[in-house]
């Protein structure tokens, strides 16, 4: 028995652990590879690395960095601000989007409260719930898709927060516009709605928060620079939100939670917007090599909106072992309820080329 989890709240035993995807070092040193011919395709990070913009901000910076950041990340608000256009206010910038789930949690469950969300959907929030002592109230997905009546059926006075994230990680489904605006406008007053946006940037045309915001709805957008703008190991989100929530989130944030290189690669990032754009066109056509070639090895996927698909395989954990012996790195979805499938993120061409190569034989061991 642990002696401090004795002492800890009760709600910290029933914590689940957050299986990130397994860093590359881990598998070369396990299997013995060169970890230079070793491709991840398990975190949905941007294959393309980061702009050249923010790399070179960051070089800038270097020198700087035995001074406390800019707390109130003023510059980088102020450009969110006149591109989201949206108030200064309205904004909070965080350590990765992660960090707005905890602090949401942190502000308005404890226990006897509940948050409704997927069975399905993006683990953190169950995390968080529980972390604060909440009770997460999980939701079915319906056909791999959040199921907004039902997640609305679940609501009751002691509901606080809905997390709904737009795709979902792991199946990269989303709902219809008009369906999650709709949801949003008959939320009763005392729950708010936390839109998580991570993988916007890689869709055409989602639903437009800002008038509802603006009107008084009770709606918070999370959104982060972990993804099209390639800055996931610096830990930069942001989010953006009714003025009287953001000035609430900002007085639970850790001072300087967001460091000078983070600051500033955003903000050189956010600039960059032909990089973003390129980013884009690789991505769809990554999907769509490799969405042919599972047609063609006969397996079926899950339509995605992001930077990664959901594809059903013959003995998933077999084969993800396989992958990983042969220096490719995927992730299994048990834990999400999917154990007959594997998440890949989509990577660059030569790859995903290498993926599809590997999945071919592994396919032939495996059934
Ligand atoms: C749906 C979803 N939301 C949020 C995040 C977290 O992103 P961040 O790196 O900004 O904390 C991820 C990362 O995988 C995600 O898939």
């Amino acid at each position: 028995m642990n002696p401090f989890l004795s002492l800890a709240r009760p709600s910290i035993s029933h914590l689940p652990v957050y299986l990130p995807g397994k860093p590359i070092e881990e598998v070369a040193r396990e299997y013995s590879l060169n970890p230079d011919a070793i491709i991840k395709l398990a975190s949905n990070e941007n294959p393309m690395g980061s702009s050249p913009k923010a790399i070179e901000a960051i070089k800038q910076c270097a020198s700087h960095t035995h001074m406390y950041p800019e707390n109130s990340c003023y510059l980088l608000k102020q450009r969110l601000a006149e591109t989201l256009g949206v108030a200064f206010e309205q904004i909070v910038v965080s350590a990765g989007s992660n960090e707005l789930y905890y602090l949401m949690c942190s502000l308005y469950v404890q226990p006897g409260i509940e948050v409704v969300m997927a069975k399905g959907a993006f683990i953190t929030y169950r995390i968080a719930t529980l972390l604060a002592g909440g009770t997460p109230v999980e939701v079915p997905l319906c056909n791999d898709t959040h199921d907004l009546e039902a997640m609305f059926s679940a609501i009751t006075d002691r509901t606080r927060l809905v997390f709904l994230p737009c795709p979902n990680n792991p199946t990269g489904t989303i709902n219809g516009n008009d369906e999650i605006l709709s949801f949003a406008q008959r939320l009763p007053s005392h729950v708010i709605l936390v839109i998580d946006e991570a993988y916007v940037e890689y869709r055409e045309n989602g639903p437009d928060f800002r008038p509802l915001i603006n009107s008084g709805v009770k709606v918070v957008v999370t959104r982060t620079f972990s993804k099209i703008y390639g800055l996931a190991g610096l830990r930069v989100g942001y989010g953006f939100m009714p003025q009287q929530l953001a000035e609430l989130i900002d007085r639970a944030r850790p001072p300087f939670n967001v460091s000078i290189p983070a600051q500033q690669a955003a903000l050189a990032a956010l600039e960059d917007t032909d990089w973003v754009r390129m980013c884009r066109d690789i991505n769809r056509e990554g999907y769509r090599q490799l969405t042919d070639a599972f047609e063609s090895l006969k397996l079926n996927y899950i339509p995605s909106e992001g930077n990664f698909v959901m594809v059903r395989v013959p003995k998933a954990m077999q084969l993800y072992d396989f992958l990983q012996r042969q220096g490719v790195i995927v992730r299994p979805v048990s834990n999400y309820g999917y154990p007959d499938h594997l998440r890949v993120t989509i990577g660059s061409k030569t790859q995903n080329a290498r993926l599809i190569e590997l999945l071919s034989e592994g396919l032939i061991c495996a059934v």
